[in-house]
């Protein structure tokens, strides 16, 4: 008979040498990356709430009320009671989710209707739904673009626009942040290129989320004409609180149709559960279904998102003051902020990034205003360039002019008392 213990060696021994080699890839590699991220002073740590997501929460370990200025809330509508009561009914009626990809048998009724919803929010012909924009960015470029096309693209971009754009095989070209000269100059050097049937695409985020500034669509779209090329803009940080009636940067400039192709988010200002989407001609999103991968091979958006992004929309369309509230909001902080001395960033938006240079002190300036009861975050390298370190303050609707006026008194004592200000 073969003894057990003979049985069991060579699996003892090749489980030995399997960690080993974790061992020392978690020694060599692992270990000395977080220690150089602790030593750059860009460790980021999470505090961890306990309440639901509002302007005031409560934090772990933290007895008093915390105001927050740091989620992408804009609208306040992630604890808002009709999007949670929609919600809670959807799970009755649709269950928790649909074990399944929306092409095998994972589309419902109300993905249809959302999907319609979007579409005829941003007056476009249909719209795609995906888990998440991240995924909606990686499936767009790779399923529209091919070798001889060319994607042209602002260098701040954000990271799923520029993952997305990695994973495609369309020549890469890249212009500086906002700069209509080095567009043109990108745009003619494709255009220099006379393959026939050439998609050359032009992507920008609409609102640029760590600086709070505004892409010049008009600009952008006459370029586009000129060239012959195609328009796609990243609308997370604008889609339902930007523009008079939250239609987005399109509304801003009053240019709503202007582009080409829309991405954009339900996980901030449409309720801030999760889930992402496309917007654009009918042949684009049909394509997309049958093509683009986060969509064909990850799980469809659970019903309960689904109704609260739905009643979201509903909300912004019944109450045309909401995107107003935040703007003015915003308004009002980044005129207090400046006559502080403080410097921010970017145009009139919510996003308000206080400018502080160092990332060291971002990180001890917001540990400050934590003990102040003022909940912000400060950014730092890789999240944003070395020595452009900051503190991104993000106003929402649902801020008091009170809740304002605690967090720009907290700045002032922090300011003065690290001497960023006099
Ligand atoms: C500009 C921009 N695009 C895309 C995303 C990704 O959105 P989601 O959270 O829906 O994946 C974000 C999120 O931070 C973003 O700020």
């Amino acid at each position: 008979m073969i003894s057990i213990r003979f049985l069991l060696r060579p699996l003892q021994q090749s489980s030995k040498r399997r960690l080993s080699t974790l061992s020392q890839v978690i020694d060599k590699r692992l270990n000395s990356e977080l220690d150089s991220i602790r030593q750059a002073g860009t460790w980021k740590s999470e505090r961890i709430i306990s309440t639901s997501q509002s302007a005031h929460i409560k934090v772990q370990n933290s007895k008093n009320d915390l105001l927050n200025f740091c989620a992408n809330n804009y609208l306040g509508l992630a604890n808002n009671t009709e999007i949670i009561k929609a919600a809670k009914n959807a799970l009755d009626e649709y269950g928790a989710g649909l074990s399944s990809v929306r092409f095998i048998c994972g589309t419902q009724t109300i993905h249809k209707q959302l999907e319609q919803a979007i579409a005829k929010f941003h007056k476009r012909e249909d719209a795609i739904l995906y888990i998440s924009c991240f995924d909606a960015n990686a499936g767009i470029f790779e399923t529209l673009l091919k070798e001889q096309d060319y994607i042209i693209s602002d260098e701040l971009n954000h990271a799923s626009i520029i993952d997305g754009i990695r994973l495609c095989k369309a020549k890469r070209l890249r212009y500086k942040n906002k700069d209509m000269s080095d567009l043109e100059s990108k745009l003619q050097e494709s255009h220099n290129d006379k393959t026939e049937n050439v998609i050359r695409l032009i992507a920008t985020d609409g609102v640029f989320s760590m600086d709070g500034t505004i892409a010049p669509l008009p600009d952008i779209r006459r370029l586009a004409d000129k060239y012959k090329a195609l328009v796609f803009i990243d609308e997370c940080h604008a889609t339902g609180f930007f523009g008079k009636t939250g239609r987005g940067t399109e509304e801003h400039f009053d240019m709503i149709g202007g582009v080409d192709i829309i991405n954009s988010t339900l996980g901030k200002a449409l309720g801030g559960a999760a889930g992402g989407y496309t917007t654009g001609p009918k042949a684009l999103i049909d394509l997309l279904r049958q093509r683009s991968r986060p969509y064909l091979f990850s799980n469809t958006l659970p019903p309960p998102i689904v109704a609260s992004a739905m009643k979201a929309i509903e909300l912004i369309d019944n109450d045309t003051s909401l995107p107003g509230r935040v703007l003015d909001n915003a308004k009002y902080f980044r005129q207090e902020m400046q006559e502080l001395g403080f410097k921010i960033l970017g145009d009139d938006h919510p996003i308000c990034p206080v400018m502080l240079g160092d990332a060291r002190l971002a990180s001890q300036f917001a540990d400050e205003m934590l003990k102040r009861g003022i909940y912000v975050i400060g950014f730092s390298y890789p999240v944003v360039p070395k020595d452009r370190a900051r503190i991104r303050v993000q106003v929402s609707a649902a801020h008091s002019k009170a809740d304002l006026q605690r967090c720009i008194d907290a700045f002032a004592q922090v300011g003065r008392q690290l001497k960023v200000i006099k």
